[in-house]
């Protein structure tokens, strides 16, 4: 059966000094849980650091982005076997910030995605709609064409160790969530493309996270459907207690599965 995935994307936030001082914050405030895979994505910065303090506990360590290239002139880049040296568990792949910024396509997501994979790294593949795709009918298309550009040339044991993150780029950091309805749709949409790619059973074993000003107070609604299996945390994810509120429901609906 899917594991639920709640992964902390601390983006451009933390020096490497509260780095080590809030992951140190929620390894302790995690050691209990069993069910959930908890992980944690500080910048490159600080993810050697970061590395040192999850070693040994059930704490994943994630990079918020790679390059696909091995070594090379890349100003500003690091490499997946760089990552790889130093304990990282998860990438974070095709964020909307990336998309939006910094010039990321479905193909350098593909890319990505089988470098990682090589490297027996979990890549989190992240897609999602903006406002005005959605309001204009483009919900699936966008969905679609994300998803299969992403598994491009993927095969199904590849696709069995891929996570995705369903993050609506409306919801990102505005406070405005996506009522459990909303997500559950698109989440179930995600799982039905997948399937098509991969069979049911593959499909079936993918976990799918939820983004999107996810937090304490609207987790467990979104945790409990059926097709959502985790969550990327962007700003809730910045205190040790706040994330520990998203996640103990988190365990909650793992243990009632
Ligand atoms: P927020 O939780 O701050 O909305 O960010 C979500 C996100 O982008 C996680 O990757």
């Amino acid at each position: 059966m899917r594991k639920i995935v709640i992964a902390g994307n601390w983006k451009m936030n933390k020096t490497v000094a509260e780095s080590v001082k809030l992951a140190a914050d929620v390894v302790a405030a995690v050691k209990d849980i069993r069910q959930v895979v908890v992980a944690i994505a500080p910048t490159y910065l600080a993810l050697a650091k970061v590395a040192e303090v999850v070693k040994g506990t059930n704490v994943k360590l994630a990079a918020q982005d790679v390059h696909w290239e091995n070594q090379g002139a890349f100003t500003g880049k690091v490499s997946a076997d760089m990552l790889q040296e130093i304990g990282v568990d998860f990438v974070i792949i095709g964020h909307s910030e990336q998309r939006t910024y910094f010039g990321e396509t479905d193909e350098t997501v593909n890319k990505k995605v089988r470098k990682v994979l090589s490297l027996g790294m979990g890549p989190i593949i992240c897609i999602g709609e903006t406002l005005a795709e959605r309001q204009g009918g483009q919900l699936e298309s966008v969905l679609t064409t994300q998803v299969n550009g992403a598994y491009a040339g993927l095969s199904a044991d590849d696709a069995r160790r891929t996570v995705v993150a369903y993050e609506p780029v409306w919801a990102i950091g505005t406070g405005v969530t996506a009522s459990d309805d909303e997500a559950q749709q698109a989440h179930a949409f995600v799982r039905g493309l997948l399937a098509k790619l991969y069979g049911d059973s593959v499909a079936q074993s993918i976990s799918i996270q939820y983004g999107g000003s996810m937090k304490p107070e609207n987790a467990a609604g979104l945790l409990g459907q059926p097709d959502i299996d985790g969550g990327l945390i962007g700003g809730a994810a910045l205190k040790a207690d706040s994330f520990l509120g998203i996640i103990t429901p988190g365990e909650s609906a793992a243990q009632s599965t």
